[in-house]
């Protein structure tokens, strides 16, 4: 009897020890934690950007990589410099549905700026109520894109100003006749005449004013940015972590950098469904290049967390199941990698920098986090007054 009490009392002690070294150890990794994230918060908080961890990237995107940071001055081109009278008279046009065929669709129909300055859907819905197949982008920020589109068909806002006038399922208008209702009202002369000094109406006008007044639509400096200038206590724990994660273990700098968070390349991550009824064949479609199926525009992930639904065809509700797509590589299946475009057969190239991420559930949440800090709030903005 009194040897099994011993052998209990033995049995105990060494439970309760190794409970307590257990402990001990859990509590030093928290700890630990505790350490690095404080240590990480200080060097990305400093206002140096060189004294940041360094970022991990793939060698092929090393040529285009610039570090994140603060949107820089927006730059207006020579051809077309900044006036306010500029700005608002593209402003007034961008609110004027008289450009449409229909007289009730505006550019703000689409890219509204209570909504992100885009529309919150799937797709858009445009001339009689059609359904476009993209996703509406966001104007804000556009002035940093080199490229517009989600496949980059226009090189200019200039440009790609009058794509959507013309658009059969958008506005549905002859860029003519557009002009020539424009022209016909009579309180547009005056802001034409203080825009650009005569009040001749024409189209490389309407195209210019709409492009200065879209470059002026910028965001506001976010949370990121004020934090990264020496906020040091504006961000959680997770935010801090969730930054880091994002330029080093979840890798998203490969593509997602520079102070617009965009590398304004064309990739591809395996969206583009081929010989599905949503096939998208991205790029290809402006360059004719097979190496370009399925890739497409790098987007901003400035204001991300109010330009939903995501990616090109808005498939994706929720930012948590993007990063998890990330988090397994995209697992592109196997059927949508191939299709027969006008007779050629087409295949999907995943990106190699696509890989298994091995985030944790708690490491997927706070990289969701850090990209809330990446949104402003809502501004608001007073519509202008049409001219009759
Ligand atoms: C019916 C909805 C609709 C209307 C109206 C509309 N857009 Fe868009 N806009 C879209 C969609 C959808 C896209 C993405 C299309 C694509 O990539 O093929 C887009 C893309 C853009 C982009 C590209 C942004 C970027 O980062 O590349 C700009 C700029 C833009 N639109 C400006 C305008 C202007 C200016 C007008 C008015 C002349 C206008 N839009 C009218 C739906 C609309
Ligand atoms: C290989 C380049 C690449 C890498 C790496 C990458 N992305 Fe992307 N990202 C893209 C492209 C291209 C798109 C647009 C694809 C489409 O529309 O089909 C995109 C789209 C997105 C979108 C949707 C944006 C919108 O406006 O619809 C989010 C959010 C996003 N990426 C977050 C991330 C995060 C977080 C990471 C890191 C885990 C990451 N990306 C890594 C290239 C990349």
């Amino acid at each position: 009897m009194k040897n099994v009490l011993s052998w209990v009392l033995v049995l105990f002690l060494t439970v309760s020890l190794l409970n307590n070294c257990l402990s001990n150890q859990v509590q030093k990794d928290i700890e630990q934690k505790k350490s690095f994230i404080t240590k990480l918060r200080q060097l990305y908080a400093s206002g140096d950007t060189s004294k940041w961890p360094v970022p991990m990237l793939d060698e092929e995107t090393k040529p285009y990589f610039s570090e994140i940071g603060h949107l820089p001055e927006i730059e207006f081109p020579k051809d077309n410099p900044y006036s306010s009278e500029k700005a608002l008279l593209g402003k007034t046009l961008f609110y004027d549905p008289r450009l449409s065929g229909s007289n009730q669709i505006a550019c703000a129909s689409c890219h509204d700026p209570e909504l992100g300055w885009c529309d919150n859907r799937m797709v858009s819905f445009g001339h009689d109520r059609q359904l476009g197949t993209r996703n509406a982008m966001s104007i804000l920020n556009s002035a940093y894109a080199t490229s517009l589109f989600w496949d980059g068909r226009a090189a200019s806002l200039e440009e790609q100003s009058q794509m959507p006038i013309q658009d059969q399922r958008e506005m549905s208008e002859h860029i003519e006749m557009a002009v020539g209702k424009i022209a016909k009202i009579k309180g547009y002369e005056i802001l034409f005449e203080k825009a650009f000094g005569d009040k001749k109406i024409t189209k490389e006008k309407i195209t210019k004013a709409i492009a200065t007044f879209e470059r002026t639509i910028k965001s506001s400096p976010s949370k990121f940015d004020r934090f990264i200038d020496g906020e040091t206590n504006l961000f959680s724990d997770d935010e801090v972590m969730g930054l880091h994660l994002f330029r080093t273990k979840a890798q998203c700098v490969n593509c997602h950098n520079s102070g617009y968070f965009s590398n304004n390349r064309f990739e591809n991550i395996g969206t583009s469904l081929l010989g599905s009824e949503q096939e998208d064949l991205g790029r290809y479609l402006v360059t004719k290049n097979s190496e370009d199926v399925g890739k497409f525009r790098v987007p901003s992930l400035r204001e991300v967390v109010r330009t939903g639904p995501w990616m090109h065809n808005g498939i994706f509700t929720s930012l948590a199941d993007v990063i998890q797509i990330y988090n397994k590589g995209n697992p592109e299946p196997y059927k949508n990698r191939t299709t027969v475009h006008n007779g050629i057969t087409l295949t999907s190239e995943k990106s190699d920098m696509l890989r298994l991420l091995d985030l944790t559930e708690e490491e997927v949440l706070q990289l969701e986090k850090f990209l809330g800090t990446l949104s402003t709030k809502n501004q608001r903005i007073s519509p202008p007054v049409l001219p009759q």
